[in-house]
Parts: C-alpha cells; structure tokens; sequence
C-alpha cells in the first residue's frame, strides 16, 4: 500500500483549515445577499463546510494534532460518506454561477462542463466509501485514505470553484 507522505497530510489538514477560514467570509457576503438562488447557494454552502468539519476531525488526526480514536475517526468518515451521497442535485440551478451571483464562487465552468463536475462528484463519492472503510481500521490506514480523499475535494475546487486566496 502507498504511504501518504507527511508533507502531503500536513498539505490537507492546511487546506481544510483555509477552507474554513474562506467559508466565514462567503458567509458574511451570504447574509446581504438576496439573490434568486440564496437558498441554493447557502445550502450547498452548508453541506460542503459539513464535508469540511468532517475531514477535518480526520486530517487533524492523520496530522497527529489529535490522538487517533478509531470510533470518532469512523464516526467523520460515517458523516463525510452521507454528506458525499447526499443527492444535491437541486442546489446547482443554471444562472448561480459567480458571474451572475455575488454569494458564490462556483465557476460557470461548473455548468459549462456538468460531465466533468459530476465526474470529479464520483471520484470523491468512491474515496468517501474508501475512507469509510480504512478509518476505524488504525492510524496508518487512516493516513492512506486521507492522501487520496483529500486531492478529490481539491480537483473539484480547482476546476469548478474561485479561488479562496
Ligand atoms: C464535485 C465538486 C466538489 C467536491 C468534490 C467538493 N467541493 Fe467544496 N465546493 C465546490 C464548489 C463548486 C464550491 C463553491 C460553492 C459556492 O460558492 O456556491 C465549493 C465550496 C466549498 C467550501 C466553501 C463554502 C462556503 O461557505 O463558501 C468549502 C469549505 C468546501 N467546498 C469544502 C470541501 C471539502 C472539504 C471537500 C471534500 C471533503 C469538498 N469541498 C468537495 C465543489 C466541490
């Protein structure tokens, strides 16, 4: 099996951390917004900062920042795999892209090429299922899957989400 690197973990844990830091700001632009798909774009907003919490009880872990405690890792791998298959197909309306909306960062690429985001969706969908059964399994399997896991939230964001820096 492939070690994960540390530099490659301690890269993920960074980036669910910014990923946090990034979801407060969207958060405050959200409140003034009253655009037509305010409720779709807060809510799918919701559910990726779920998925964030998630990982980042996992990559924390991974870090050695948190004692590994395989029922707690289960337990966010258990919610990252729910928030993964949650079918959120209706949060993603034609028009609620940030050219045409202040309250998002998702790209009009993410419309223009739907095959691709919904391709990268199945990518992280199967590295959730992975996850789900490495977490509760040691430290080490832990780390594995997190070197594959966290790379899918990052392809999607990189193709189809504004950069938050
Ligand atoms: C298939 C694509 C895709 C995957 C997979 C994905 N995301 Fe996202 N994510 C997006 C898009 C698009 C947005 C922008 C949504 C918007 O602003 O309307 C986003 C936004 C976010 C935000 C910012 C939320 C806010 O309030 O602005 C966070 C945090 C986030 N994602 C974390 C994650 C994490 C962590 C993972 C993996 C565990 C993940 N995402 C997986 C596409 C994806």
């Amino acid at each position: 099996m492939k070690r994960t690197t540390s530099a490659g973990i301690l890269s993920i844990a960074a980036l669910a951390v910014a990923a946090l830091a990034g979801a407060g700001l969207n958060g405050a632009a959200e409140a003034q917004d009253k655009g037509p798909f305010a409720n779709q774009i807060a809510a799918r907003h919701g559910i990726m900062l779920y998925r964030a919490m998630n990982i980042g009880a996992l990559g924390a872990m991974a870090k050695g920042e948190v004692a590994y405690d395989a029922a707690a890792a289960q337990k966010a791998a258990d919610n990252l795999a729910a928030a993964a298959h949650l079918d959120d197909s209706m949060l993603w309306p034609e028009g609620s892209d940030n050219g045409a909306h202040a309250g998002t960062i998702a790209l009009p690429a993410l419309w223009a090429d739907k095959a691709g985001f919904d391709a990268k969706y199945a990518d992280f969908r199967a590295a959730t299922e992975a996850m789900q059964g490495a977490a509760g399994q040691g430290l080490e399997a832990l780390q594995a899957e997190m070197g594959k896991l966290g790379p899918t939230c990052g392809a999607c964001h990189k193709a189809y989400r504004a950069p938050t820096n």
